[in-house]
């Protein structure tokens, strides 16, 4: 049996509000989780300025410092070790991940899209253009394509006449934190999938 909150490596790239969900169910103290290190691709994000704001410790991995795409991996994985997490979180991290750290780590990623539609970087966006009614989001299990694990929850968002990339991301996002934090939190109390 596991003891003690479920502890979540986060991987960020950006303005971190996934991560602020985590972080805020944490500060609320009934969450069956704890956000033990944030790891960033790039210097300066918000995220990683969310994460020294609540006293967490934080490391930044760029690719561009490595010569090879598989020392990245390499040195990410080594990173998240440090901080022994049960789960890795991939929150806004606009990353693919290699097998180090998808062989040495399960690890969970959160999209702006309902998958298998508009995978990619780009999901809202590309949501948009396609002229879809209805996108969302969607919480997976991360394997070694892009965006192509298993499903574990979805939230469904409709499209307002009018939306640009921006408003429809931002109405995706209140649901995408709700459905993150919920995900985390049934994974905290049902370890089954370790
Ligand atoms: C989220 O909407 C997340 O799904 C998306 O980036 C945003 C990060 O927001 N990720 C992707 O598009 C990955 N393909 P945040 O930095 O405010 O949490």
């Amino acid at each position: 049996m596991s003891a003690g909150p479920l502890r979540l490596a986060v991987l960020v790239s950006g303005s971190g509000t996934n991560l602020q969900a985590l972080l805020d169910g944490v500060a609320g103290g009934d969450a069956p989780f704890s956000v033990v290190v944030v790891g960033a691709d790039r210097d300066g994000t918000g995220g990683a300025e969310r994460a020294e704001g609540a006293g967490i410790p934080t490391f930044v991995c760029p690719v561009a410092d490595f010569d090879a795409r598989s020392e990245w991996d390499a040195a990410l994985a080594r990173l998240l070790a440090e901080h022994a997490p049960d789960l890795v979180v991939s929150a806004g991290f606009m990353k693919v991940l290699g097998p180090a750290v998808l062989d040495a780590f399960r690890v969970v990623n959160t999209h702006p899209a309902l998958l298998p539609s508009f995978p990619g970087a780009h999901g809202v966006r590309d949501a948009l253009a396609h002229g879809v009614r209805v996108t969302g989001c969607t919480c997976h299990w991360v394997d070694a394509g892009v965006d192509t694990g298993p499903i574990i929850d979805q939230r469904a968002v409709r499209v307002e006449d009018g939306d640009d990339v921006g408003s429809l991301h931002e109405r995706i996002k209140v649901e995408e934190r709700a459905m993150l934090v919920e995900v985390l939190t049934a994974l905290a109390r049902d370890r089954s999938w370790r």
